[in-house]
């Protein structure tokens, strides 16, 4: 007898719960690797499958849909959907699952915790002490700019953005913002709405919240940073393609800002030969924004219910395409 149980892929290792919650419905196949699926493999096991549950390293074009006939949800477990060619899965009728609200505070964290470290230089004192350069209280050694009462320039008061300007608040610091279009939350969070050019003048800090957009790719390009302060840093936890990193790279080497900080690259994993590596003014994390452990396990299974209700043919609980499908 055939098996009625829908068919779901997941391309990566993920938290055990919300595996869990897919095997208790679904025949499910798992690339359960903690490294990206190949293409080859990931196109070859799209084909009979109704669903597929994707990381943000998994490009979803036409191609991939030309080879999954059946498919009729695809459920990422992230915010960001920038791989996932959404037009394309609309016009197959197919609703695109994502995890907003989950990661916000986790990832502001994170972002607050990474122009922190840029500013007072905590990776490179850290390093400074292992290397045996630590020999006495120095009045100008590992000195930075303060991070309290200074300027936070916000790119995109979203959900993130608000975070950040909340967290603000207890560090008593004047917070400018830009967005396409005014945020209603930006009274409670004490946020000033500003042009581009006024956020790059004034701002202390600029920390990047927006999503990669063709109007955003390449926006941090050598106009942008040379508007910035000299004595300001950059932080980047949204996407690696908003900053152009040759432009990024002279800014930092050239002295035109302080400093950077970057949870996100161009391409990732950064490669090993990248200038920015080289230089003692930028800070770079792999990808951790939202990597708390109760974070990564509700996005794993809010991923899991996106796709579950796209299967039982109802509403996702968040779903990027939704208006566009009708819904
Ligand atoms: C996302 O969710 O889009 C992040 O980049 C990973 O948490």
């Amino acid at each position: 007898m055939a098996d009625a149980r829908p068919k779901v892929y997941i391309t990566r290792r993920i938290p055990q719960a919300a595996v869990d919650m897919l095997a208790a419905a679904c025949d499910v196949r798992h690339w359960d690797h903690d490294e990206p699926v190949p293409r080859g493999e990931l196109l070859a096991n799209v084909a009979d499958v109704d669903a597929l549950y994707s990381l943000l390293t998994e490009k979803v074009d036409q191609e991939l849909l030309d080879h999954a006939p059946r498919l009729r949800v695809v459920s990422q477990m992230a915010v960001g959907y920038d791989n996932i060619d959404i037009a394309a899965c609309t016009a197959r009728g197919i609703p695109v699952g994502h995890t907003p609200e989950v990661l916000t505070e986790t990832t502001a964290d994170l972002t607050w915790a990474l122009m922190m470290a840029a500013a007072r230089r905590l990776v490179e004192a850290a390093e400074a002490v292992k290397d045996g350069q630590w020999t006495t209280w120095k009045p100008m050694w590992m000195t930075g700019p303060d991070v309290y009462g200074a300027t936070l320039g916000i790119f995109g008061l979203g959900r993130i953005g608000v975070a950040m300007a909340r967290r603000a608040m207890g560090f008593n610091m004047r917070v400018l913002y830009h967005d396409a279009f005014e945020s209603p939350h930006a009274a409670a969070v004490n946020a000033r709405f500003v042009d581009l050019p006024t956020l790059l003048a004034e701002s202390d800090f600029v920390t990047l919240h927006c999503p990669l957009t063709p109007e955003t790719r390449g926006m941090v390009n050598e106009d942008f940073l040379r508007r910035m302060k000299p004595t300001a840093i950059l932080v980047n936890t949204a996407r690696g393609p908003v900053v152009d990193e040759p432009a990024l790279y002279r800014a930092l080497s050239e002295g035109w800002i302080h400093a950077a900080g970057l949870d996100v690259t161009q391409v990732e994993p950064l490669p090993m030969d990248s200038p920015l590596l080289t230089l003692p003014n930028c800070l770079v994390l792999p990808h951790i924004g939202s990597a708390s452990i109760p974070t990564r396990t509700r996005m794993a299974t809010l991923a899991a219910e996106n796709l579950l209700a796209g299967l039982a043919g109802k509403p996702l609980v968040y779903a990027v395409n939704a208006a566009a499908l009708g819904g």
